[in-house]
């Protein structure tokens, strides 16, 4: 495999999300009926990564538990015969896929928590998923750019048109297009206004890097908000390296809002195929 490890940051505060984030992370808020962490390692295991770093930060438990075995709830599903949801249980670690935890003991920005996993990375090409931003496609997205990859064997970043005045949410990115859905980056800002922006291609939370951004983020110093910034990791990498941008197929929830939370609810409960049909029926008794 080309890409075998990913980096899951997830010791961000999630301030947005308080009180639900105050004693669990962000990436544990359930869409439906998983936890937002879940559907972004099933992303990068469909992307036939096996390696998953989580970066955590003071609530690391919710996550390594969820990701362990549970060996009296096993054993009570084995023996009320209620096969189909041990089946649900066991999946959630594949036998072959490996869980390995480092901690950010201060939440000192982005490229600080991607630089937490650096030894555990060490000097290969790796994946990075931010698991707030819930990406909905087919092939998966992280799957997408593991393909880019494979072509072009340099930095992918995943990125999407984004409305004029949301550029600052972003990292938005210009340069030179390669084909309908690739871009040679030249430039990278962090969160600039509409005014100063580049382009209206925002980065979304998918990366595949090379080992070279380590060195690039380390040698930064803060940037936006006082934090540590991947982007400006990104943007000295270029000045040595190619980098893409990769308009992937498929559609993102940024279930770091409240916004985008509630609607990948929605969404998916109605694409869900036992939920969906009767949820749908029910939204419609609400004469909205
Ligand atoms: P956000 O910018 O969404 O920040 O981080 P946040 O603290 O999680 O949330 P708000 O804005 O306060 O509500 C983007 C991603 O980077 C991770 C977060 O966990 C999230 O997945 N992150 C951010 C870290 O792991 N460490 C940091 O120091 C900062």
């Amino acid at each position: 495999m080309l890409i075998k490890k990913a980096i899951f940051p997830v010791a961000g505060l999630g301030t947005r999300f308080l009180p639900a984030t105050k004693a669990q992370p962000k990436e544990m808020l359930p869409v439906v009926d998983k936890p937002l962490i879940q559907y972004a390692v099933e992303e990068a295991y469909a992307a036939g990564i096996r390696e998953m770093i989580f970066v955590t930060g003071r609530h690391k438990r919710p996550i390594e538990d969820h990701f362990d075995m549970t060996v009296e709830l096993e054993l009570a599903l084995e023996q009320s015969g209620k096969q189909e949801l041990l089946d649900v249980v066991r999946s959630v670690k594949p036998d072959d896929m490996e869980c390995i935890y480092v901690r950010q003991a201060q939440a000192l920005g982005l490229g600080h928590a991607v630089l937490c996993g650096q030894r555990l990375v060490g000097n290969e090409p790796f994946a990075v998923l931010l698991a707030d931003d819930l990406m909905v496609g087919e092939p998966p997205v992280m799957a997408q750019m593991v393909e880019q990859f494979r072509h072009w064997r340099a930095s992918i970043l995943a990125v999407q048109e984004v409305p004029p005045e949301h550029t600052r949410r972003y990292g938005i990115v210009a340069g030179t297009p390669v084909d309908e859905r690739l871009m040679d980056v030249t430039r990278i800002v962090e969160k600039p206004s509409p005014e100063t922006a580049p382009s209206r291609l925002g980065v979304a939370g998918r990366y595949i890097l090379t080992p070279g951004v380590f060195h690039e983020i380390a040698s930064q110093p803060r940037g936006v908000g006082g934090e540590i910034q991947l982007t400006d990791g990104i943007a000295s990498l270029l000045r040595r390296e190619k980098v893409f941008a990769y308009r992937y197929e498929g559609r993102r929830f940024d279930c770091g809002s409240k916004e985008g939370f509630l609607q990948a609810n929605v969404e998916l409960a109605l694409a869900h195929p036992q939920l969906g049909p009767e949820f749908r029926s029910w939204l419609g008794t609400l004469n909205l």
